[in-house]
């Protein structure tokens, strides 16, 4: 690298296929994600501010960085955040948190569990934890006997730092009912900032924790009552899938409901869960 050249980065410098090829394969190593060379255009755009904040003028030397000079250990992190998917909703498919409210949470009450132990393990920015912690807290209101915790996932840093502040568009809010809003969302005071912040209450229900699906060990602490793992298996290859359900399935206390996406299927995989509803199972 020569700091001359740092300050040029070549325009229409593009990522080799010998490269692609590198950053693919330890992509999909590290954190499951797939990348097809129809990929190669996103990851290029994505990449450059990495070159520029790491002073290297090609894809070439930054990749030599990466892959010869241990530029990895430092560069994992921002590598998996620029190849990382975050799209997430508040109540995103919301039929979800209907079955969570009306049967989920009451079969668990009601077999005597007194507190519900939940864990949203692909969180992205926080929407669908802070979702969950909504419907687990008016539940544990209507029953004096019960509490609940919340732990959120995900394997990017980046999202893990919005969600733990909580602090979101205007817009973004649009799906939480009006009664939810006024008792778990705070608008900025400042007229003009159209941002709303959920309340610390409710923040302090949710733990966050940086934690890759592809490990092979999930450090909860006990079993867990409900999983949510909605969107992220789309990414990941059958084989990749049937090991990270195998793994979750291992987490679930028997009776515990598991959700996924609802373009997300475990057919074929050989799991310990009966389906209960549309993408929703319950471990046997
Ligand atoms: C599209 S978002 C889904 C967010 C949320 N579950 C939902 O349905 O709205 C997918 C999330 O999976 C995370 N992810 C991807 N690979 C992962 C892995 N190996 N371990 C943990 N999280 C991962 C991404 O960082 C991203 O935040």
């Amino acid at each position: 690298m020569s700091m001359a050249a740092v300050e040029t980065q070549l325009p229409g410098d593009r990522i080799s296929k010998r490269n692609f090829d590198k950053l693919a394969r330890f992509i999909y190593d590290y954190s499951g994600i797939k990348m097809p060379s129809t990929k190669l255009t996103m990851l290029e755009g994505r990449l450059r501010r990495r070159l520029r904040a790491t002073n290297h003028a090609t894809f070439d030397d930054y990749c030599d960085f990466l892959f010869n000079h241990d530029g990895l250990d430092q560069e994992t992190v921002y590598l998996i955040d620029v190849v990382t998917t975050n799209k997430t909703d508040f109540f995103r498919e919301a039929k979800h948190f209907d079955y969570l409210q009306t049967v989920a949470l009451p079969t668990i009450a009601n077999s005597g569990v007194r507190t519900i132990r939940t864990w949203s393990s692909a969180c992205s920015t926080g929407a669908e934890p802070y979702t969950m912690a909504m419907v687990l807290a008016e539940f544990a209101e209507s029953r004096n006997n019960v509490s609940y915790s919340v732990l959120a996932t995900d394997l990017s840093t980046d999202v893990l730092q919005t969600a733990r502040r909580g602090i979101y568009p205007e817009d973004l809010i649009a799906p939480v009912p009006r009664d939810l809003q006024r008792k778990y969302v705070l608008t900025a005071k400042q007229p003009g900032r159209r941002e709303v912040r959920i309340t610390p209450k409710l923040r302090s229900k949710v733990g966050f924790a940086r934690m890759n699906l592809m490990d092979e060990k999930y450090p909860i602490g006990e079993l867990m009552n409900v999983i949510f793992c909605r969107n992220v298996l789309i990414y990941f290859d059958k084989q990749t899938q049937a090991g990270v359900l195998n793994r979750l399935c291992a987490c679930l206390a028997t009776g515990g409901y598991m959700f996924i996406g609802h373009s997300e299927s475990i057919t074929g995989f050989d799991l310990s869960l009966k389906q209960v509803s549309n993408t929703v199972f319950q471990r046997i």
